[in-house]
């Protein structure tokens, strides 16, 4: 029997499906490729995957339906970016210059400027134009591919301030065509009216945010920056478990500075992710894979942190944790808005394989998110979040430095991108 399409990519020189569900191990470097492959979707959905051949015989295009050819290119799943935070105000430059100049982030932080002075320009700008700005970021996105992205709270730090970050997160939901997942990270810094104060902070976050947040229907996860002269692990426990009693899954930041216990955490309390883990210990890195939490890896903050080190994506790979990439967006450690930088450093920094880059940029971003049955690869029944790269293989994608591969982007089967552009 036919099925019906109002959308044709066909005759990919390699059409990688990443199909299969999340991957750990040797099979991240598994992506299903079709050769002279294409995808049809109907309406929001794919309905049929293979061969140009298979795909033709299986369906039935309506009057309207677009066709694009995708002859000599790659075509892939739209990138799920699983780590960012997109809303803020401000600039954080002169940092990025005084750690060229050796100032480590920590004491930076520590003064008063860092996360705080990002917290201060957010605390002061409206959320009409917190959006607007964010929607002009969420268009860049667009533009190098990402078609579904996490964004956290986290430059409010108090009740009103936080709930007014996660209102401009659903806004945007509304008003950008890209899938936004909302996550509460009220613990990121502790503000200056509870300095020396952290436990202060922590009963406020569980005892007046956490509630709000939940029961305004905010977010889905909790997150905690868990960090030496930040939040303890004692602390980032009592946050999160509150937050899962309210409905909030849990996600760490984790061993990004310090070695601190945070994979060990993460693992205990069954977080879907943990993320940043430069410093994460063997022990740890163990039990993440035993307890199934993605390592979500962002090699765009260790290289903006000018640290000199990667997280040891081998060893999490090696142990069996799904590995996932992400671009921590944010103003102060990682100012890019491009999983395809992400990829280039994966590539040169952490020696992942093009292979296992991509799985860990689609269905294992998608997994550390829990949208791993929606999106994150090209298979019937999936949301039709497709990339086509202007490029002949997918080896390709994470070795061309600094220009946009993204030719096209097709977003619920519409095409909002073209060479490079928003078009719808
Ligand atoms: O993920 N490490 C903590 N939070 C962010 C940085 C935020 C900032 O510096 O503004 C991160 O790297
Ligand atoms: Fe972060």
């Amino acid at each position: 029997m036919k099925v019906r399409a109002d959308l044709v990519v066909e005759n990919a020189n390699e059409l990688v499906t990443v199909a299969g569900g999340p991957r750990v191990g040797r099979a991240m470097r598994e992506l299903g490729i079709i050769e002279n492959g294409s995808v049809a979707a109907l309406g929001d959905r794919i309905v049929a995957v293979g061969t140009a051949d298979e795909v033709t015989a299986q369906v039935d295009l309506t009057a309207d339906a677009r066709v694009i050819d995708a002859s000599g290119k790659v075509v892939l799943p739209g990138f799920v970016d699983p780590h960012t935070h997109l809303v803020f105000a401000g600039s954080r430059v002169h940092e990025f210059i005084q750690r060229a100049e050796g100032r480590p982030y920590m004491d930076i932080l520590a003064s008063g400027g860092g996360i705080l002075s990002t917290v201060r320009a957010t605390r002061a700008t409206p959320a009409s134009e917190l959006a607007d700005v964010a929607l002009r970021r969420l268009d860049t996105m667009l533009c190098h591919g990402t078609t579904t992205v996490e964004v956290k709270s986290g430059y409010g730090l108090s009740p009103d301030q936080e709930l007014k970050c996660l209102r401009v997160v659903r806004e945007l939901a509304e008003r950008h065509p890209m899938d936004i997942i909302a996550t509460f990270l009220g613990a990121h810094a502790v503000p200056p009216e509870y300095r020396g104060d952290a436990d202060g902070y922590v009963l406020r976050i569980i005892d007046e945010m956490i509630p709000r947040v939940a029961s305004e229907g905010l977010a889905e996860f909790c997150d905690v920056f868990c960090e030496e002269r930040v939040f303890s692990v004692e602390q980032a426990r009592r946050i999160l478990e509150a937050g899962r009693a309210a409905g909030l899954a849990p996600k760490l930041h984790a061993d990004e500075i310090a070695p601190m216990g945070g994979a060990e955490l993460a693992a205990e309390i069954g977080a879907v992710s943990a993320d940043h883990l430069l410093c994460a210990s063997p022990a740890g890195i163990r039990r993440m894979a035993e307890a199934g939490v993605v390592a979500t890896l962002l090699p765009a903050t260790s290289f903006t942190l000018m640290v000199g080190k990667y997280a040891d994506a081998r060893a999490f790979i090696g142990a069996g944790c799904a590995v996932a990439l992400a671009t921590d967006f944010n103003p102060g450690t990682s100012p890019t808005l491009s999983m395809q930088f992400v990829m280039n450093l994966a590539a040169a920094g952490m020696r992942l394989h093009p292979a296992e880059i991509i799985c860990a940029c689609t269905v294992n971003a998608a997994h550390a998110v829990r949208r791993a049955g929606e999106v994150g690869s090209l298979e019937v029944g999936k949301i039709a979040d497709i990339v086509i790269a202007d490029v002949d293989t997918y080896l390709k994608l994470p070795y061309q430095l600094g220009t946009n591969f993204a030719d096209k982007v097709i977003k619920r089967g519409q095409l909002v991108v073209s060479e490079g552009r928003r078009i719808a």
